[in-house]
């Protein structure tokens, strides 16, 4: 009686030994998940606001895009455009003056979908670019290409 009673708290020590070593083990699991609560996004500064997709026309080498109504209109609005010539990201700094770039990703040609008040945020891996297009934080390592951005009678005109 004395073996099988010994048995039975060697079958209870390692019940409760396991028992513990899953806890502990789920524990570290959760807190390298982001379970404390702190920011799991690529770049640890978020994805941004995700861009207005403004409609656009194109016709002889440029691609225009009315700003009435749209983010466009206020200065420091941003905005990304999809047309048939291409994906860009078009940024408002002054009354008459724009930027427009590029809109896919240096890295692995992603499309740029975000933005924050001062940088556009790539949503595969983190990377981020000011309003020129110039790398302001990896993996990405080349700028977006810049393009020449008129505007007039409300529109902004794109000229590739
Ligand atoms: S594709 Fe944009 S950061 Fe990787």
């Amino acid at each position: 009686m004395s073996d099988t009673h010994t048995l039975v708290s060697r079958r209870q020590f390692c019940a409760g030994a396991c028992q513990v070593a899953s806890c502990a083990t789920l524990a570290t699991l959760v807190t390298a998940c982001g379970g404390d609560g702190s920011p799991t996004s690529p770049g640890g500064g978020g994805p941004g606001t995700p861009l207005s997709v403004l409609p656009s026309q194109f016709a002889n080498s440029r691609v225009q895009v009315p700003v009435a109504g749209t983010p466009l209109a206020s200065i420091g609005g941003v905005a990304r455009v999809e047309s048939t010539a291409g994906l860009f990201l078009i940024s408002r700094i002054s009354d008459t003056g724009f930027t427009a770039i590029d809109g896919v990703c240096t890295h692995e040609g992603c499309t740029i979908t975000g933005a924050t008040s001062t940088e556009y945020v790539c949503p595969c891996h983190g990377s981020r670019y000011n309003r020129n297009g110039q790398v302001q934080e990896g993996p990405a390592r080349s700028s977006l290409r810049q393009y020449a951005a008129t505007f007039a009678n409300d529109v902004v005109t794109i000229a590739l």
